[in-house]
Parts: structure tokens; C-alpha cells; sequence
């Protein structure tokens, strides 16, 4: 896959890179999840039905990775180990590149924060059905998921302010906005 070409420093200062449909499944499926760690962790239906609606939009996301507009669609960022690669040595010389859409680190880590929602999704399910209800591994494994989920989204957010800091783009806003604007 070859690398998509990086904003040239100066050359573009507004980029409209997200989609209202990658803006909106974002935010709400980070509401989707804090609200399910966070308030209703009771495991009863309104957790279950919240629970189903983070994992079916991330079903909807994989398929918009393929039909969805340029940024939005897996080949525009997939994580390639070559592409990965250059981005380490890229960081390591202290070398700043202004990706259009995601960066391959940051690609690693919604793919990673997307199988890991999927994870709850299944294991959760799991715990309702006769076979598995009350086993208290699946609910320790569940618990451990969800643990896990809010460490990495944590290190996501983290990421994505001091990215915003070093790219000196406001990447959070450009998640609202849909436009990734240079200060
Ligand atoms: C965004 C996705 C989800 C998150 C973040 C999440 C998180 C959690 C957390 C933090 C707990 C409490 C664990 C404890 O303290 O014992 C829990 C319990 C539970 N969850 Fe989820 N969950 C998610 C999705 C689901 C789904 C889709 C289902 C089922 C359809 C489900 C079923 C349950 C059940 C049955 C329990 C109770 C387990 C017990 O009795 O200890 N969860 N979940
Ligand atoms: C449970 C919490 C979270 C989850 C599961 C999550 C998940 C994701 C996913 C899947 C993407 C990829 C978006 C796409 O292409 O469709 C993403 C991107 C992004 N997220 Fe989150 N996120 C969480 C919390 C946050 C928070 C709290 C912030 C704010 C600081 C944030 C800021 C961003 C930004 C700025 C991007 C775009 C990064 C870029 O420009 O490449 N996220 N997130």
C-alpha cells in the first residue's frame, strides 16, 4: 500500500479530513462506553443495550472503512509495518509529519481500541446465554476487557493532545469540527 502524501508544512492550513459519519460514530461511542463503565456497570439490560450499540458501531465503522470518504476508509491509514517503520524513525529524528488523516501509531490504536469494544461486545453476550451465564472467569474476563479499554482509550486521548501540541493542530477539535486547522 503506498504511503498517502503528508500535508506539507504551511502549504494547506485547513484540511477537511473527517466525516460527519466518522465525527458522530466517534463520539458516541466514547459516550457508549463511559456510560457503561462508568454508570451503568450493573451488567442489567440498559448496559447490555448500550453495550450492543458501541459494538454495532464499530460494525458500522469496518464497513465504512471501505466505502466511506478518503480518510475515512482503512487504506487511506492502515498500520503497514513499513508505514509504521518510517513513522517510528520519523518521531525518533524528531521529524514532524502532518498527516492528513490519522497517523500509523494512531491507526494502531483505534484498531486496536475497535476490537477491544468488540471484545466486551462478545464477551458480554456470552454471560447471557445458558451456556456460559454465571461463570465467574467470563465476568472477570469481561471486567479485565473493559479495564483494559479505558487504560488504552487514556493513552489515546493522551496521545492525540500531545500530538495536537507537537503537530501544532488541534486534532480533538478537528473531531468535532471535521477540519484540522494549524495555530
Ligand atoms: C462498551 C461496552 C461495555 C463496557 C465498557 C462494559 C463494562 C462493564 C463493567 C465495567 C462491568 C462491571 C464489572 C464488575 O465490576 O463486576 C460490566 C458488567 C457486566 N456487563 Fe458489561 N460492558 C460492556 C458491554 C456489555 C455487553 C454488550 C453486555 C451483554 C450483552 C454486557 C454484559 C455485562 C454483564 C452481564 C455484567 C455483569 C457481570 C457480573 O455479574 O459481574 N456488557 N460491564
Ligand atoms: C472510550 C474512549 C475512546 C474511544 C473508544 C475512542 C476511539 C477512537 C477511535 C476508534 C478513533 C478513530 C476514529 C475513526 O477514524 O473513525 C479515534 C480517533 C480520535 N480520538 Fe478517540 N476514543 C476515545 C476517547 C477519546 C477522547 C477522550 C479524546 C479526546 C482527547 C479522543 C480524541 C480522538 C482524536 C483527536 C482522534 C483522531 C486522531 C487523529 O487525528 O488521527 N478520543 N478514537
Amino acid at each position: 500500500m503506498p504511503t498517502p502524501p503528508l500535508i506539507q508544512p504551511g502549504a494547506q492550513p485547513d484540511v477537511q479530513v473527517w466525516d460527519p459519519f466518522v465525527r458522530i460514530f466517534h463520539w458516541s461511542l466514547v459516550a457508549c462506553v463511559l456510560t457503561n463503565y462508568f454508570v451503568v456497570d450493573d451488567g442489567k439490560d440498559l448496559h447490555q443495550w448500550i453495550g450492543y450499540a458501541a459494538s454495532a458501531l464499530v460494525v458500522l465503522r469496518i464497513v465504512w472503512g471501505f466505502i466511506g470518504t478518503r480518510h475515512a476508509r482503512f487504506a487511506d491509514f492502515f498500520p503497514t509495518p513499513s508505514r509504521l517503520r518510517s513513522h517510528l524513525v520519523a518521531l525518533r529524528e524528531g521529524r514532524i509529519e502532518h498527516h492528513a488523516g490519522h497517523n500509523p501509531l494512531g491507526a494502531l490504536m483505534m484498531l486496536v481500541l475497535m476490537a477491544t469494544v468488540l471484545g466486551l461486545g462478545v464477551t458480554g453476550f456470552l454471560q447471557t446465554t445458558n451456556t456460559f451465564w454465571g461463570e465467574e472467569w467470563l465476568q472477570e474476563l469481561h471486567e479485565l476487557i473493559a479495564s483494559a479499554l479505558m487504560a488504552l482509550a487514556g493513552l489515546h486521548a493522551a496521545a492525540a493532545l500531545l500530538m495536537s501540541r507537537i503537530e501544532r493542530t488541534n486534532l480533538v477539535a478537528a473531531m468535532f469540527t471535521g477540519v484540522k486547522r494549524r495555530f
